[in-house]
This record gives C-alpha cells, sequence and structure tokens, in this order.
C-alpha cells in the first residue's frame, strides 16, 4: 500500500550551456500527495514535463509502477494526467462533454462510431454518466451542459481536473494548476484537493489502494503545505562548490519533509504551520543558504524526509 508509483533516478537535464536539473532523485508512494516548490525558474515544469513524458530528461531515468508493472517514461500515457495553469477545455463542447472526450478517445475509435451507431450510442450514455459523476465531484453538478466560455476560471480549472481525473491516472501532475484564480477561487479549488486526500484515507482504512496520486507544482508555500502531506523543494541553491563543481550544475533536491494533513472542512489556518513555511522559505528559496552537498546525498539515497542541519553560508 505504501509502494513507489513514480520514481525519478539521477535526472539532470540542460538546455544548451542552460544547466537546469541535477541529479533529481525522488520516490513517489502511492496516494501521496506531494507539493513541488522552488524558487522561479529552477526546472519545476521541466522536472514536471519530463514526468509526463512530453520532453524526457537528458541524463537519467523516470519509471511508474502501476498494479506492479514498472514502465520506463519514455512518452505520454495514461497513467499520468496532467493540469496546467492555462485550462485548454474546448470551447464548443460543454462541461459535460469536455470531461467525456478522454473517455471516448480511449475507449473508441472513429470505425466502431460511424458502423456501430447502437453500440456507441449506449457508451456515450455511461461516458457522460461517469463525465456527470466526476463534475458532481467537483461541485459542478449545476453547469454540466455549461460551455467554457459561460465558466469563471475556477470553474473551467475544476472542469480540467475533472478531464483528468475521469482517465483515472496512476499520478495526477499539476503546474501551477490555482496560479491565475483570485484568493477565494484558489481556496475551494485546495479544498477539492483536500477530499482526494481525503478519498485516499478513506480508501486506506477500507484496505484498499489510495486511489489519488498527486504532484502539485505551486510558488505559494502556504497552499503547498496546506495540501499535501509531503512537500519537496527543488533549488539551485546548494553547495555545490563542495561537490567539485565550478559553477551550478543545476537545481536539486534539497527539502522532502512530511507535511500536516488537513480535511476538506478543517479551518485554513496558516499560522499553525508557519515555522515549516520559514524554513521552507530558508532551505529552498533562500540564495545565501546553501544546503550541503553530503547532506543532499544522503537525502538523494534515503529519500526520506529529515532535519535541516549542516547549515552553510556563502
Ligand atoms: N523549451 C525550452 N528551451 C530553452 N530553455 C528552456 C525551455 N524550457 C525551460 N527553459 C529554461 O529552463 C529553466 C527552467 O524553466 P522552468 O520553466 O522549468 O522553471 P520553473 O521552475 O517551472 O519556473 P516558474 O516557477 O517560473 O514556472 C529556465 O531557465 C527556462 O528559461
Ligand atoms: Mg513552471
Amino acid at each position: 500500500m505504501t509502494d513507489t508509483i513514480l520514481k525519478v533516478k539521477n535526472v539532470s537535464h540542460w538546455f544548451d550551456s542552460n544547466r537546469v536539473l541535477h541529479n533529481v532523485n525522488l520516490d513517489i508512494k502511492r496516494g501521496q500527495v506531494v507539493a513541488l516548490v522552488g524558487p522561479s525558474g529552477c526546472g519545476k515544469s521541466t522536472l514536471l514535463r519530463a514526468i509526463v513524458g512530453t520532453h524526457p530528461p537528458l541524463r537519467g531515468e523516470i519509471t511508474m509502477r502501476d498494479r506492479g508493472e514498472a514502465r520506463l517514461v519514455t512518452s505520454p500515457g495514461r497513467d499520468r494526467g496532467i493540469v496546467y495553469q492555462r485550462y485548454s477545455l474546448f470551447p464548443h463542447l460543454t462541461a459535460r462533454e469536455n470531461v467525456a472526450f478522454g473517455l471516448m478517445l480511449d475507449e473508441t475509435g472513429i470505425p466502431f462510431r460511424l458502423f456501430c451507431r447502437k453500440a456507441w450510442k449506449k457508451l456515450r450514455k455511461n461516458h457522460l454518466e461517469q463525465a456527470a459523476e466526476m463534475l458532481e465531484k467537483m461541485k459542478l453538478g449545476a453547469s454540466l451542459n455549461k460551455y467554457p466560455p459561460e465558466m469563471s476560471g475556477g470553474m473551467c480549472q475544476r472542469v480540467a481536473i475533472a478531464q483528468a481525473l475521469i482517465m483515472k491516472p496512476a499520478a495526477l501532475l499539476l503546474d501551477e494548476p490555482f496560479g491565475a484564480l483570485d484568493e477565494a477561487t484558489r481556496e475551494e479549488l485546495q479544498r477539492i484537493l483536500l477530499t482526494l486526500y481525503a478519498e485516499n484515507q478513506t480508501a486506506r482504512e477500507e484496505g484498499r489502494d489510495p486511489p489519488h496520486t498527486v504532484v502539485i507544482v505551486t510558488h505559494e508555500i502556504n497552499e503547498a503545505i496546506f495540501v499535501s502531506d509531503r512537500v519537496v523543494g527543488l533549488s539551485q541553491y546548494w553547495d555545490w562548490r563542495e561537490a567539485g563543481e565550478t559553477s551550478c550544475p543545476g537545481a536539486t533536491i534539497v527539502y522532502d519533509k512530511k507535511a500536516p494533513v488537513f480535511s476538506p472542512d478543517d479551518e485554513r489556518d496558516f499560522l499553525s504551520f508557519r515555522d515549516q513555511k520559514d524554513e521552507i522559505l530558508h532551505a529552498v528559496f533562500d540564495p545565501e543558504f546553501c544546503q550541503s552537498y553530503r547532506e543532499y546525498v544522503a537525502l538523494a539515497r534515503t529519500g526520506s524526509a529529515r532535519k535541516i542541519s549542516n547549515r552553510s553560508k556563502r
């Protein structure tokens, strides 16, 4: 039940002379909701794109393990769903049709739709019912037949999440999904993520596999701690000199710790985790603070949460 579903091993990536990621190692277990934070431009989206498979890393490997089978990630696949900051819904389809679209592509082909009209009609009805159920979960039950131009940004983003979730991805990847939303809408969406986490907990209690494994990139540290059960910090601010490098070889993981778990109805009390926020600001975002390389290597080997120590100043 605590098996690794996504493994990032020694991943490095660069664009010409711009070295972006250096030896990134990350094990994500089934049912975890991991928030990935880091300074702007450190390579969070690059890492996510490598996991999605649209831009595989130049060095290292990424493996997905679903139902016992391990597969090297070399291209996008339905085991990984992605939602970006800017939703890309089809404007001429309703919310429900947008959500059912992926199922249609996955389960039917044009010949089936053209020549097996009766079977297709039945399957279509089933897809639309599943889509309605998913939108209900996203609290959009009253907007099933609305078109994207008739919905707010927050509503569209919920449709985009439903679109990804309906495909039952082994890992759901979110790249700054709430970045364009106002604070109140952002909070609503954060609570939807907490609902997914609560579903995981119910599944665990009932002896089932937790259904949702999520990686969310966000630059909002309060959000990261509030929605996740683990915060991972990617940063170019680590002691690469100690590793024998003459210039920064790229960002790597400098922080990896559990985060407190909240339920969807809990008050959003940011003060309750202020210490962890300060710690992340210091360890991940402060250019003056450089994580010891030796400590980083230990972190990469064990992949476990640990205390920050051996602080060094440059
Ligand atoms: N396709 C590309 N071609 C060249 N350079 C790129 C490309 N994509 C990203 N980069 C560079 O790689 C670095 C990391 O970019 P990336 O978008 O992954 O950062 P990020 O951490 O997601 O930033 P932000 O928080 O601003 O979204 C940046 O220096 C960026 O300019
Ligand atoms: Mg980005």
